[in-house]
């Protein structure tokens, strides 16, 4: 979502005039968009920003702001840390960049807003930079399911929606400007347009399902994949339009944070073990090709060694393709921060070591699979890496590098590629027409 805001502001402020350049040295204004959702994010963008002291000392004109979820947490404690910041934006307040820049310019002063209205944000945040074969929309903006250990609800406040015809008008334009997949984007994706209501859809219900429906008719965009969804919201409704439009990935991302149904409850989530793996495997029933990944916090109070295990076993029972594992950080203001029982680091460490030990397992069983495989995919252009080659992306987001073979190639097309050859980052294999 913050790669994806950072965009949008990049096309308002190249809009007005400005020219992106490739190293922070060059720069008149740094703007650094920061995350909070664990205490590691924040004391990274705190040091970043702390870095860029020096930079100031050499270009005295220069402008740094501090954007995004860490500046909506922290407010006007980060122009304490550090002194020579010039503005803070809150996570609603984006779109007033140039604004900010302008008045500082202007004044000389220091800027600062921190507000809870995202309607003007959602409306302002639109634009894409040109040429992208990838490209992202937020379709929603904020969460309302107050899981334990989450600080999103209160720093990027309550969810709402975006209209969908106003979302279509966006993919259509990216598309008309070449782009061929889009990201759907929300912190909770599959309650689009559900109102911030926190019951699970009922199952002929879904405004997501018809959302994806629409898009899928736009002529030209490939491919449409979503993040992050909550599983409840899988409804019936969901299920068989993700298994009917070829155009959706067949990858989900589910985040399943535990696999303990008393560390589930205290952490505010809206299912079991059992009733997560009942859906995985009614998905599976309808869409037998498709692939899963997750996120896991270890180490969330009061988690036991047998509450592990159950993780551990849920997460080898489903077989995620990739699992992102998350020490648990206290959030203050969060309920769990306050619960009693907090879990030692070096357990966290642990049992962080032992799920990554699992991934590795898994993954590499997978990839042995891989080799003498046809897959589909999206041609991105010349590889970064080797300019003799290209590269693009198999429908499960997987990075595909093959050869020329002399017949046409151009970025947006759809090439067959049988895999020769299978890392945990790319792949590579040779052209099939
Ligand atoms: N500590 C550790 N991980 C967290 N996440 C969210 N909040 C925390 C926290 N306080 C993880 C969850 C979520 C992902 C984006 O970050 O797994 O799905
Ligand atoms: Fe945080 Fe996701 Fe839960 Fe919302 S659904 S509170 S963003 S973990």
């Amino acid at each position: 979502m913050n790669v994806r805001d950072s965009e949008a502001l990049a096309a308002i402020l190249i809009g007005k005039g400005y020219t992106p350049v490739e190293h922070e040295e060059e720069a008149d204004l740094l703007v650094f968009n920061t995350c909070s959702v664990r205490e590691q994010a924040e004391r990274k963008a705190i040091g970043k920003i702390g870095y860029m002291k020096k930079l100031k000392k050499l270009n005295p004109g220069l402008i740094i702001g501090c954007i995004g979820c860490m500046a909506q947490n922290r407010g006007e404690e980060l122009f304490h840390l550090l002194p020579h910041l010039d503005f803070v934006l809150g996570t609603n307040q984006l779109h007033k960049l140039p604004e900010a820049v302008e008045k500082i310019v202007r004044e000389r002063s220091s800027y600062q807003a921190l507000s809870e209205d995202p309607h003007e944000v959602l409306a302002a945040m639109k634009g894409h930079l040109p040429g992208g074969i990838f490209g992202s929309i937020a379709i929603t903006r904020g969460c309302n399911r107050f899981c334990s250990y989450c600080i999103v609800p209160y720093v990027r406040g309550r969810e709402v929606s975006r209209d969908a015809a106003d979302i279509i008008a966006e993919a259509e334009s990216m598309v008309a400007s070449g782009c061929r997949e889009i990201l759907l984007l929300g912190q909770n994706v599959a309650a689009y347009g559900l109102n911030g209501d926190v019951r699970p859809p009922a199952d002929d219900c879904s405004p997501f399902a018809e959302l994806l429906e629409k898009l899928c008719r736009i002529d030209g965009l490939q491919r449409i994949r979503f993040t992050s969804p909550y599983i409840s919201y899988f409804s019936e409704r969901l299920i068989s339009v993700l298994a009917s439009e070829p155009k959706i990935c067949h990858c989900y991302h589910l985040p399943v944070q535990s696999g303990s149904n008393r560390i589930l409850q205290l952490m505010n989530r809206q299912y079991t073990a059992e009733s997560y793996l009942e859906k995985v495997n009614r998905i599976r029933s309808l869409i037998p090709d498709c692939t899963f990944t997750t996120d896991v916090i270890v180490g969330f109070p009061g988690e036991t060694e047998e509450d592990f295990q159950q993780t551990r076993d849920l997460l080898n029972e489903v077989g995620f393709d990739h699992s992102f594992i998350f020490k648990y950080s206290p959030r203050s203001g969060t309920k769990a921060a306050e619960m009693p029982d907090q879990i030692p680091a070096e357990v966290k460490e642990e049992r962080n070591a032992i799920l990554l030990a699992d991934l590795e397992k898994r993954v590499a069983e997978k990839l042995k699979n891989m080799p003498g495989t046809l897959q589909e995919v999206l041609v991105e252009g010349v590889s970064k890496r080797n300019s003799a080659r290209w590269s693009g992306k198999t429908g499960n987001a997987r990075t595909v590098v093959f050869e020329p073979d002399g017949g046409e190639l151009c970025p947006g097309m759809l090439l067959n590629v049988r895999i020769t050859q299978a890392n945990p980052v790319s792949l590579f294999g040779k052209i099939e027409r």
